[in-house]
């Protein structure tokens, strides 16, 4: 009897264990840990620090005795980032391995948990595959492809041994000027929120202890990407009514989608940086949001509070600051010296206990939601889902689905395929300016890192239409002076049927992508001109991250395709579409500017469309150059019958909108049908048009479909005068493919 109740309660100990939650484990670990052992935990650094060499280092190989200071003498409890480029996927195996091992020695055996970027793809294991930049996804309007490409990015992160990808950025383009425009998806909030929301379930919901999942990190919390000067971490003023409508919707999505951290703004706003901001951190984001996840810094950002914000006079107290205003964990990244003032500040009883284990709490929590702690090791099965041929198909699929026909003047495009062309402009033999920043290095310029088989445009043209129809003025890189040399340009014309002129912007990444100037650079401009004036037609190709203003060469090219920076199928992509074998299906995620005083979004006030007659009549207020959803195809859509289920709404009914799209033309094609919504009159000035859905569709040459969508008061909100978000009664207007119906909302 006495044994059978012992075995009883072994068995009912042991249920007990398992059905401990995370959080529980994480409470009975918290138990057991120094303060030391504690701000370890919320101390991250970078690769650079345990390398041998340090910065210095190239090779990937660890320095025993300074990973032994970081995790041994330290408590680490995070690492980051590579030090001078991508490195082999069992390169990163190995680092990991050793890392853990360190670990294993440590008192409590508490597992390290490795974040890198991986932003369009893994970006720093070689041989990666490598998509579209985010602006590029968002131009394919397919949130499944952008969710099945994070699929592929979180595979092969796990291979690599990481767990933890520090994506997707969640920050808006509103601002071209901005040296991270390429990262953001667009202008538009609901295409911010629809993507952003896909790709963090893409990445979690395998189970972050599967090894197909990765941790995601939605960023930069918040309003990053609103500089008032363009230029990179400078100050964002902003309204708060502005920062509820345009910037924080994606990151309540990206919650509610079960992210698992975030990364904050290394920026300020209204003059307080958001890494001391107890009220963005903690009352908007943990109290409103309800995220219970884990809070990193971005780069140095605690230090730079003391540094370049001035707002803490001295170092501990730039600490004090951060973690007390809601970080959990500090990317330090490059010493010790947060480890050193927190556990100084705890001891004076700056930053109380109860802060400190609530922020191990949550990296504990993260790490055992990983399974770290059943196994931290790189797992042999991740091993296999690196590099599958199938990523490559599907880094086309999204290259394809990128491409966006701007401008077909008397459908110069698609090219006959024994078209004598010459490819011309500095991206022609360039990969990088076709891949953009964080590839295989954090700027992306350095082409040896990149796969053997990228291609170039050049080449890609070459494959398609043969080396004998095809001639360059070309060089192999993006910045060779023959590139720009107009005069070979204007004699090797004479050659050729058609020219293919590759113009835009070399890979960037982050401060070191600022500009003066969104016009592109004289000698690109002058290509152009150069070009046009031989009298053939000029097709551009626009491989860039942001909109370059062309509107002065605009006239004379006869075709425009925006490329983007499309990722490793970028130049195969546009082959592909110059001669007809993909039928371009784009659509731009933001609006391409005239000029500096002409940025405009599409959601203007009403306001923004006047022009009162002493000033300029002949255009609306918005006039960009390309509007926002333009994208041209091969063939024709059109719009007929919609219909809406009742000229009332209600606060418990649905709106069903129904229109008929027909494929007109002679190819088959697959085209967005975008629902955009007006209210109005309303309390706070209203918007023109608001995105509120979309589907993308295949039709076969002459189908057509009819397509519905749902929509209820919550697609028609605003953030009104008093910071709510709401729908108020009167008259809307719902339009699709320029087709409009009038309902009333009750
Ligand atoms: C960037 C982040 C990035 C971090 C780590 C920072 O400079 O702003 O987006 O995650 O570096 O590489």
């Amino acid at each position: 009897m006495k044994k059978r109740l012992f075995l009883f309660f072994v068995i009912g100990f042991h249920v007990q264990l398992h059905a401990q939650t995370n959080q529980q484990k994480a409470e009975t670990l918290i138990k057991k840990m120094s303060l030391e052992e504690k701000v370890g935990q919320m101390t991250q650094v970078t690769f650079a620090v345990i390398a041998k060499g340090g910065w210095g280092n190239t090779d990937g190989m660890v320095d025993p005795a300074a990973l032994k200071k970081a995790v041994i003498d330290h408590n680490v409890g995070s690492v980051l980032n590579t030090t001078a480029h991508a490195l082999s996927v069992d390169m990163w195996r190995q680092i990991i391995t050793q890392i853990q091992d360190e670990a294993k020695k440590t008192k409590l055996g508490i597992p390290v948990v490795y974040g890198l970027d991986g932003m369009h793809g893994q970006t720093y294991t070689l041989n990666s595959t490598l998509f579209p930049q985010n602006i590029g996804m968002a131009a394919t309007r397919n949130p499944a492809l952008a969710a099945a490409m994070a699929k592929v990015t979180a595979n092969e992160l796990r291979a690599s041994g990481i767990r933890w990808n520090f994506a997707p950025v969640l920050d808006i383009g509103r601002q071209p000027l901005w040296s991270r425009f390429p990262e953001t998806y667009g202008e538009d909030v609901y295409i911010g929120k629809t993507m952003g929301a896909a790709v963090i379930k893409a990445y979690e919901e395998d189970g972050l202890k599967n090894p197909t999942a990765v941790a995601s990190c939605m960023k930069h919390y918040l309003g990053y990407s609103a500089p008032r000067n363009g230029k990179d971490r400078t100050p964002t003023y902003m309204p708060e009514i502005e920062m509820r409508e345009y910037y924080l919707p994606q990151f309540r999505e990206a919650v509610k989608a079960g992210a698992s951290t975030i990364m904050i703004n290394s920026g300020e706003i209204n003059g307080e940086p958001v890494h001391a901001s107890k009220y963005l951190l903690t009352d908007v984001l943990r109290k409103e949001l309800g995220f219970e996840g884990l809070i990193v810094t971005d780069w140095e950002d605690i230090k730079r509070l003391h540094e370049r914000h001035n707002v803490a006079a001295t170092p501990r107290q730039a600490v004090v600051m951060a973690i007390n205003a809601g970080i959990d964990m500090s990317m330090v990244p490059s010493d010790f010296s947060f480890y050193d003032l927190l556990i100084e500040a705890v001891k004076k009883g700056e930053v109380p206990m109860s802060r400190i284990d609530d922020a191990v709490k949550r990296i504990l929590v993260l790490k055992y939601k990983l399974a770290l702690f059943d196994n931290p090791y790189p797992e042999v099965l991740a091993r296999n889902n690196f590099g599958k041929p199938e990523y490559q198909l599907l880094a086309l699929d999204a290259a394809h689905e990128a491409m966006t026909l701007l401008k077909n003047q008397n459908k110069v495009l698609p090219l006959a395929k024994n078209t004598k062309v010459l490819v011309a402009g500095p991206s022609a033999q360039s990969i990088s300016a076709l891949n953009g920043c964080w590839s295989y290095t954090w700027q992306g310029q350095e082409e040896q890192w990149y796969p053997s088989d990228s291609k170039t445009i050049l080449q890609a043209i070459q494959d398609k239409i043969g080396a004998i129809n095809t001639t360059t003025t070309t060089r192999k890189g993006f910045d060779d002076p023959m590139n720009y040399d107009a005069a070979k340009l204007t004699t090797a014309a004479a050659n050729a049927d058609v020219i293919v002129l590759c113009l835009g912007e070399n890979a960037y990444a982050e401060s070191p992508g600022n500009t003066r100037d969104l016009a592109l650079p004289d000698e690109q401009l002058a290509l152009a001109k150069a070009a046009a004036a031989t009298g053939k037609p000029v097709i551009l190709v626009l491989t860039e991250g942001r909109p370059r203003f062309i509107t002065g060469i605009e006239p004379s090219m006869k075709g425009i395709l925006m490329a983007y920076w499309s990722g490793k199928k970028t130049a195969e992509a546009v082959a592909d579409v110059l001669f007809g074998d993909y039928n371009p299906d784009g659509k731009l995620p933001f609006s391409y500017p005239r000029s500096m005083g002409e940025i405009v979004m599409y959601d203007r006030k009403p306001t923004e469309e006047v022009r009162e007659v002493f000033n300029d009549n002949v255009n609306s207020g918005y006039d960009p150059l390309f509007a926002f959803g333009h994208g041209l195809s091969y063939t024709d859509f059109e719009y007929s019958d919609l219909h809406i289920s009742s000229a009332i709404l209600t606060a418990n009914t649905k709106l069903t909108v129904n229109i008929t799209v027909k494929n007109t033309g002679s190819r088959d094609g697959k085209h967005t049908v975008e629902l955009y919504s007006r209210d109005l009159y309303a309390s706070i000035t209203p918007c023109i048009q608001r995105l509120r859905a979309f589907q993308k569709i295949s039709l076969k040459a002459g189908e057509a479909k009819n397509i519905s969508f749902t929509i209820d008061k919550n697609d028609l909100a605003f953030v009104n005068a008093k910071l709510k978000t709401v729908t108020e009664p009167g008259e809307f207007e719902v339009m699709i493919g320029g087709k409009k119906a009038k309902f009333v909302y009750q």
